[in-house]
C-alpha cells in the first residue's frame, strides 16, 4: 500500500517500502515514503476515529503518533516502539504574543514528548522500522536531542544504539539522557556535520539501521504532529506556521503532514511554513534570500543554540520544498534576539530551550516588517524542553550569557537570583 519514490523531479524512481535505504540509489536524491492509490475512508470519519481512539487504553491508540495510523506505513499488526510520544499541549501565550506585538499567538510544545523534544515523534517510526527490517543496530549523529530520543527508543525495542555528537558541544542534559539510556557515545573533533558524514560510513552495513531524520520513516512519524495540530484547532488552519531550522527535517515532515492533509479533504488551505535561523547558522536563509544559486553550505555555523548549530542540512529540498508551496519564508534571528524571545516564553509559564526560541523571536521580526499581520493566527511550534539546557539559562539570568563571537548577551529579562536577601524585607519582593 506505501511504497518509497525519489522526490528529485527527473528521477522519480520508486522501491518497495521495506528496502533499507536513505537515499535513491539511482540519483542519490532525498526519498518520500508515498501511498499507492486513494486512501479507502473519507475525512469525516477519519476525524471521529481519530477523537474516538483518545479514550481508548490501548498503546497504539494513545499515542499521538500511531493515532493517525491511516496515515502512516506500517500494517496493522506490525508491533510498534513506543513511548507515549505525542499529544502535546498548544497553549496559549499572551505574555509571548505581547511582545510579538500580536493579539493572540499559539505555541505546540514538543518539548512535552517523553524525552523532552520534538524528535520522539520520529522516532517512535524509525525505530519501528529499525526492528520490522531486522537491524541489530541504530545509529545517528546528532547536536543531542535525536541522541537521546534515539537512545530512549533502542532501548525499549532492545537494539544496540550507537550516537556520534560534537564533542564538547552538546548539553549535558542530552547527553546525560543518552547515557542513562544506554547509548554508546561517540564525541568526536568538528561540529555536527562532521558527525553526519562519519555516521554515513558506518551506515553501509546490513545490520546498522540510520535514523537521522534524511530517514524517511523518521518524517512520517514527525508529520503527525500536523494531524494533532490541526485536531486541536478544530481543522481550521492557522495563516502561519514557524518553526526552528537546523537539519531541517521537522520543516520537511510539517510540509508533508500538511500536503497530506488538504489532499485528503481534511484541511481546506495550508499555513505559511516560515523557518527561522540563527544568524550564524543560516544556510537556508540564504538560499531563500537567492534561490537562482547554488545551496551553499556554512562552513562554520555559529550559534549558542547548540540544537540548530548546523550548516549543511541534509533536508534542505524538502524543507525548500515545504516553504515555496505554502508561500512561507525563511529568516534568520539574532542571538540577542533568541535569548531574549526565550526569557519570555518562560514568562508565560511555558519555556523551552534555546533552539526552540528562534519561534518567537522570528514572529516579532516578521510583525516588524509587516509580513505578519496583528490580526493573524500564528502557531509556534517550540521543539525542545526548558530543562535541555538549564547552563544558557543560569547564564542569561546570571548576565554571564557570551555569544559565539564572544558578543556579551545583554539579557533585557533577566530575573538574578537574590543572594543573603535580607527577608525581613520581603515587602520588597512583591513588586
Ligand atoms: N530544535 C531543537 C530543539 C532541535 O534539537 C533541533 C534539531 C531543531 C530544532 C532543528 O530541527 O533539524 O529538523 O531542522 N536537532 C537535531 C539533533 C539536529 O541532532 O538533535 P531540524
Amino acid at each position: 500500500m506505501f511504497f518509497q519514490r525519489c522526490i528529485t523531479p527527473d528521477c522519480r524512481a520508486e522501491y518497495t517500502i521495506d528496502e533499507r535505504l536513505y537515499v535513491c540509489s539511482r540519483c542519490g536524491g532525498l526519498l518520500d515514503v508515498e501511498r499507492a492509490g486513494p486512501l479507502a475512508t473519507d475525512a469525516a470519519s477519519l476525524r471521529s476515529l481519530w477523537r474516538q481512539r483518545l479514550s481508548s487504553l490501548a498503546t497504539r491508540d494513545r499515542s499521538g503518533v500511531w493515532r493517525f495510523r491511516e496515515f502512516l506505513p506500517f500494517d496493522d499488526d506490525t508491533r510498534v516502539v513506543s513511548l507515549g510520544e505525542g499529544n502535546t499541549p498548544l497553549y496559549d501565550a499572551p505574555r509571548s504574543a505581547d511582545y510579538c506585538r500580536l493579539s493572540q499567538l499559539k505555541l505546540k510544545h514538543q518539548g512535552n514528548n517523553p524525552t523532552g523534544s520534538f524528535k520522539d515523534t520520529g522516532m517512535t517510526a524509525a525505530v519501528t522500522q529499525a526492528r520490522k527490517l531486522g537491524a541489530r543496530m541504530v545509529v545517528c549523529a546528532s547536536t543531542g536531542n535525536t541522541a537521546a530520543s534515539l537512545a530512549a527508543y533502542a532501548a525499549r525495542a532492545d537494539l544496540t544504539c550507537a550516537i556520534v555528537v560534537p564533542g564538547g558541544q552538546v548539553s549535558h542534559a542530552k547527553l546525560a539522557q543518552a547515557l542513562d539510556y544506554g547509548a554508546k557515545v561517540v564525541e568526536i573533533e568538528g561540529n555536527f556535520d562532521a558527525c553526519m558524514n562519519a555516521i554515513r560510513d558506518l551506515s553501509r552495513d546490513d545490520s546498522v539501521y540510520l535514523v537521522n531524520s534524511i530517514n524517511p520513516f523518521r518524517i512520517e512519524g514527525q508529520k503527525t504532529v500536523a494531524f494533532e495540530l490541526a485536531e486541536q484547532l478544530g481543522w481550521q488552519m492557522p495563516d502561519h506556521l514557524v518553526l526552528p531550522g537546523g537539519n531541517l527535517g521537522n520543516s520537511s515532515a510539517f510540509g508533508k503532514g500538511f500536503r497530506e492533509l488538504l489532499a485528503s479533504g481534511l484541511i481546506d488551505r495550508q499555513p505559511k511554513i516560515t523557518v527561522v535561523q540563527a544568524e550564524g547558522a543560516a544556510p537556508f536563509a540564504r538560499f531563500y534570500s537567492d534561490h537562482e544559486t547554488d545551496f551553499v553550505n556554512e562552513a562554520e555555523p555559529k550559534t549558542l543554540a547548540s540544537a540548530i548549530k548546523i550548516g549543511a542540512p541534509v533536508s534542505w529540498r524538502k524543507a525548500w520544498r515545504a516553504v515555496s508551496e505554502t508561500g512561507g519564508s525563511v529568516i534568520t534571528v539574532s542571538e540577542q534576539e533568541i535569548a531574549d524571545a526565550k526569557a519570555m516564553i518562560g514568562r508565560d509559564g511555558i519555556g523551552c530551550e534555546p533552539a526552540s526560541a528562534t519561534t518567537v523571536a522570528g514572529i516579532r521580526k516578521l510583525v516588524g516588517e509587516s509580513a505578519i499581520k496583528d490580526d493573524e493566527s500564528v502557531v509556534a511550534i517550540l521543539t525542545g524542553h526548558l530543562l535541555k539546557d538549564t547552563d544558557y539559562v543560569m547564564k542569561y539570568h546570571s548576565e554571564t550569557l557570551v555569544g559565539p563571537d564572544a558578543q556579551q548577551i545583554r539579557g533585557r529579562f533577566v530575573n538574578k537570583p537574590m543572594r543573603g536577601q535580607d527577608l525581613r524585607n520581603f515587602q520588597d519582593l512583591q513588586d
